[in-house]
């Protein structure tokens, strides 16, 4: 008999040390204290030991019956503490990581290249500044050199509140106040909402994103720019992607150019997405005007920079290859949850 209970002994400490969770280690209670326990059913039988083995058996049960007890207990507790652990970790917020944090596990595609953008722009020692949406006209088009019978000023492209304040049809006004307010020089991008009265198609929106970059230094050239926008595409599509500068026109900048990619979808030898061009335009760029820095309150003879602005919702396009930009504001949970 004592051979038996050193067995069940052993048996019990094995099985204690396997088990996982809570509900095994109740099991194993039973299986072993339990009223018809594996160690019950030695102390029954006792019966058939003589009057000298039974009180020497019996001590010898109590001893092992007390250290399963106690290593259950300790186990209950090791088990206990773990699954507490787990709980609080499946309960924590990754304060660093917004959206991905909450129960639903989803972000927005033009929120997640957002932020893709602005941590490879802070990464260039960018700051992130915030801009107003409801603009005078002198922000939104005088202080940016588009004269009075510039077409961008016309009714049609512009949502007008009075003749004076408008609701701004780029980002590019938060370059005068930031300019005009802040200490050089500056390196900023100003992501943020414009609004142009255009009719809704698979390309087109009233409300729409736009991402303005400004720097302001001394001896800032074309070929920083290019530099950095050239980091910024490679950043944001791929160390393949090749990028070139159009020349172009705009009136706050000059020169100005356009920048294309190569297409992050054939990878430029030509399909649909690039028109069979193997480019895709994906934003403006330029040096600041003079006259605009003047305007501004900024010597032009002394400081130079340059600018850019681009599209949000046309390089989410880009990225996820989504061809509808209707897509991002319908919420469609079918559309959104594969984000
Ligand atoms: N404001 C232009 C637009 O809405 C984009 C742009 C082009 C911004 C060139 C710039 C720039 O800062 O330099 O189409």
């Amino acid at each position: 008999m004592k051979e038996q209970l050193e067995q069940i002994k052993l048996s019990a400490i094995g099985s204690i040390e396997k088990a996982d969770t809570l509900s095994q280690l109740e099991e194993l209670r039973v299986q072993y204290l339990g009223k018809k326990g594996e160690l019950t059913l030695v102390l029954r039988n006792m019966k058939d030991l003589s009057a000298e083995e039974r009180p020497i058996v019996g001590q010898l049960a109590n001893i092992v019956r007390e250290d399963i007890e106690k290593r259950l207990v300790l186990k209950k507790g090791l088990l206990e503490s773990s699954e507490q652990n787990q709980k609080l970790q499946e309960e924590t917020i990754d304060i660093t990581m917004p959206g991905k944090g909450l129960s639903y596990g989803h972000m927005h595609p033009l929120e997640q290249t957002l932020e893709e953008i602005q941590r490879i722009f802070l990464g260039m020692g960018y700051e992130i500044i915030d801009g107003r949406e409801v603009e005078t006209a002198y922000y939104n088009f005088d202080a940016l050199n588009l004269g009075e019978d510039h077409p961008a000023r016309d009714e049609q492209d512009t949502f007008y509140i009075t003749n004076d304040i408008v609701l701004r049809t780029a980002t590019s006004p938060v370059q005068v106040h930031t300019m005009e307010t802040q200490e050089l020089p500056i390196r900023m991008i100003a992501p943020g909402r414009v609004y142009r009265s255009d009719e809704v198609d698979a390309t087109h929106s009233p409300v729409f994103h736009q991402i303005e970059g400004l720097v302001i230094d001394k001896n800032i050239t074309f070929g920083d720019l290019k530099g950095v926008l050239a980091e910024f595409a490679k950043a944001l599509f791929g160390d393949k992607v090749e990028v070139k500068f159009r020349p172009h026109y705009f009136p706050f900048t000059e020169p100005s150019a356009e920048a294309d990619v190569s297409c992050v979808m054939c990878g430029g030898s030509g399909c649909n997405v690039c028109k069979g061009t193997g480019w895709i335009e994906v934003l403006g760029c330029g040096m600041v005007h003079p006259k605009v820095l003047e305007m501004a309150g900024i010597d032009p003879n002394v400081y130079s920079g340059f600018a850019f602005g681009m599209g949000l919702e046309r390089l989410t396009m880009l990225k996820y290859n989504i061809n509808d930009l209707r897509l991002f504001y319908e919420n469609d949970i079918r559309f959104l949850s594969q984000f």
